[in-house]
């Protein structure tokens, strides 16, 4: 946890003739009433969806903590996402405004707008291809690594027709990060392209498919979607360019959508935690479309005239419920942006709000800190007033952020929140709700929980913690888009969730609740980095340091940096025989890069001689990321490790001790 900044729990801000301005006692009012009776309040939520066959049971609990919301009722993602609006007046409507990131002559060189009958019609000819040339199923996973392009939503909807589940690893991510994903899920197909655009350059994919592809068993197809025209070598009986495959089929194919369960897995995400490899969290399909259609209403305020951005990636959750299944679930009009938003120039992702009028605009406290350092005169070469409505997410946004957004795009009259949620929750947790009730904005703050969420800050016991102390934040009652599992390892599930705290979930959150109930998360209480907001263990990073020849041991913290809010430094133990250089850094930082990904640069590598232990031989990361940072660890904080005060200090003291002697030999 790094978060340093001051932080005022009385400011309050509130958003210009706001229809649906409330007090903080009567959101809390409504929100107690909703809390306890949670079961028919998400009901009346998932009512609004269009069923198959209605559910039997609201909730399933008979398995604590594994939940069956609206079980035995049937339904499809893809068919609510699609189906449902082609029969209406929304079929001519745009649904996906896709933006490449190459440009020419100062404008976008390529811009797709796909109808929500274009949609359709493309997510059912994807559909019949993977039935027709690959039975692809229901009980079968699709793998996915593609770029921000059309495609990739296409195919997660294909998937979802076909009531089978789909995989996507973030283009971002190495070889062994692809492999260790599909040999989990058992993908049987891997969906890939030549290439992505990215600041400029090509990344080559599909290179790194095939490396991927030495390493699993249960691949045996791969379809490859042209997007850089980058030469790539194709492997004859394994490989199909999707251009090839999608000759001849029907321009009106049509596939029933497949009636699946409430309950049954829509798709498995691996997100990153404290110990051993990454963790498939397998979302439901009930539950989780229920979710995501009250959060678009309630958070995002979604209404059919909307032209609606979220820059995250799909790669991760955010790009899953908030630009995939929710905004399309709801009938909207959504940017989609290919590549970086600063690229060409700082005021990029500026220009897409003025090119496309949007009104609702979701971003990330790292996007906002690296236009603030460009400086605010790119965003006042753009027109954005039709920006509405904001949010934020990814990691805690610091005040200056907040404010420098709400000033310089938000005219300090918007709702402009920073919304909690993580890969497991499925969607939005804790956030301002400008589309039901507004209460005042504090710069930094995450506000109260949605309805039907009871979300509260315990101490080490478990006990509800007292106003303004830091506690641990935690769940209470089961919500619809919590997780079915993780893959393959319910043990690991209920062991990681639901074992520190009895009858709740366990976020690994730190947070505060001031004095007027609003949430403050202040970072991961355990051992998650969060680079840009995106979640790094540091057991895999120290696992891709192992693989070099001269690491013996490793302990790889956070430390804070001034636009990614955290950055990994390691320490590192060399083996007998070698010696500390410059040299050596380099090629452990690329080692890593290589083992995981671009999204994991070490910022440095420090080279010690011993690492603080526990008794119980645990590395003290507290003390190695005090001595990283270059202040003392406080004497208060002994939540997370075993060790006395006493010995905290003394470790520091010899571990910094190193560091310095380590400075002044090059
Ligand atoms: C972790 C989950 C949720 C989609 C993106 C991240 C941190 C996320 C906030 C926020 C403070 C936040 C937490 C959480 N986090 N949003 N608005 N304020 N912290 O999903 O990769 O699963 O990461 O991100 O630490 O546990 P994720």
């Amino acid at each position: 946890m790094t978060v340093d900044w001051s932080i005022s729990f009385d400011e309050k801000i509130m958003p210009k003739d706001l229809p649906n301005a409330a007090t903080v006692e009567d959101y809390i009012k409504f929100h107690k009433t909703s809390v306890k009776g949670y079961r028919e309040f998400w009901a009346k939520l998932a009512g609004e969806l269009d069923w198959f066959r209605k559910w039997d049971k609201v909730l399933d609990d008979s398995n604590p903590p594994f939940y069956k919301w609206f079980a035995g009722g049937e339904l499809n993602a893809s068919y609510l996402c699609l189906d449902r609006h082609v029969k209406t007046e929304r079929k001519n409507k745009v649904a996906i405004i896709w933006e490449g990131e190459p440009m020419e002559n100062g404008k976008p060189k390529e811009v797709r707008k796909l109808t929500y009958s274009d949609l359709y019609r493309e997510v059912n000819r994807v559909a019949y291809m993977l039935k027709n040339k690959y039975g692809v199923g229901k009980g079968d996973v699709v793998g996915i690594y593609l770029p921000m392009i059309p495609e990739l939503p296409i195919f997660m909807l294909a998937a979802a027709r076909l009531g089978a589940m789909f995989c996507v690893v973030f283009s971002g991510f190495s070889a062994d990060a692809i492999a260790e994903r599909m040999n989990d899920a058992e993908a049987k197909i891997l969906i890939t392209a030549d290439g992505a655009w990215r600041g400029g350059k090509v990344l080559d994919l599909k290179s790194i498919v095939d490396q991927a592809l030495e390493k699993t068993k249960t691949v045996k197809s791969v379809v490859v979607v042209n997007r850089t025209n980058n030469k790539v070598s194709m492997k004859g009986g394994r490989d199909g360019t999707f251009e090839e495959l999608m000759k001849g089929i029907p321009a009106n194919a049509h596939v029933e959508p497949e009636r699946v369960k409430s309950e049954s897995p829509l798709y498995v995400l691996y997100t990153s935690g404290t110990t051993g490899k990454p963790k498939g969290q397998v979302h439901d399909v009930g539950g989780y479309m229920t979710l995501l259609h009250a959060t678009m209403k309630w958070v995002f305020d979604i209404k059919d005239q909307d032209v609606y951005w979220c820059m995250a990636d799909i790669g991760w959750v955010t790009g899953h419920s908030y630009i995939v299944f929710g905004p399309l679930m709801e009938g909207a009009t959504e940017v989609m942006y290919e590549g970086l938003p600063v690229f060409p120039e700082q005021n990029r992702w500026a220009s897409i709000i003025e090119r496309y009028g949007v009104n609702i605009f979701y971003t990330s406290p790292t996007a906002i800190r690296g236009w603030i350092k460009g400086g605010e005169q790119w965003v006042k070469m753009h027109d954005t007033s039709t920006v509405r409505l904001m949010h934020s997410v990814g990691e805690p946004i610091n005040p200056e952020a907040f404010r420098w957004l709400f000033k310089h795009v938000g005219r300090e009259t918007v709702p402009f929140g920073s919304t909690w949620w993580m890969t497991e929750t499925g969607g939005i947790m804790i956030s301002h709700t400008p589309g039901l009730m507004m209460v005042p904005m504090k710069a930094g703050t995450n506000g109260l929980p949605i309805p039907g969420i009871d979300a509260e800050v315990v101490d080490e016991s478990g006990k509800p913690q007292k106003a303004s102390e830091r506690g641990f934040l935690v769940i209470r009652n089961p919500w619809p888009g919590m997780p079915l599992t993780i893959f393959k390892d319910p043990d690991r599930y209920k062991e990681v969730y639901f074992s520190k705290f009895p009858n709740a979930f366990y976020a690994g959150d730190y947070a505060v609740r001031d004095p007027d109930g609003y949430f403050w998360v202040l970072g991961r209480a355990d051992e998650v980095i969060k680079v840009a907001g995106h979640r790094l263990g540091t057991y895999e990073l120290e696992s891709a340091l192992m693989q070099h020849k001269s690491v013996a041991e490793s302990a790889v913290v956070g430390v804070p940096d001034d636009i990614k809010g955290e950055i990994p430094v390691a320490f590192v133990i060399l083996r007998q025989g070698f010696k500390p250089s410059e040299e050596l850094k380099a090629e452990l930082k690329d080692t890593v890069r290589k083992a995981v990904g671009p999204v994991a640069s070490l910022k440095d590598v420090i080279f010690v001689s011993k690492l603080p232990k526990t008794r119980s031989a645990k590395i003290m990361r507290r003390v190695v990321k005090a001595v990283a940072i270059g202040k003392p660890p406080g004497d208060t904080t002994t939540l997370d490790d075993e060790a006395s005060v006493e010995e905290v200090k003394s470790a520091y003291a010899q571990l910094s001790g190193e560091l310095e002697k380590g400075r002044k030999k090059p």
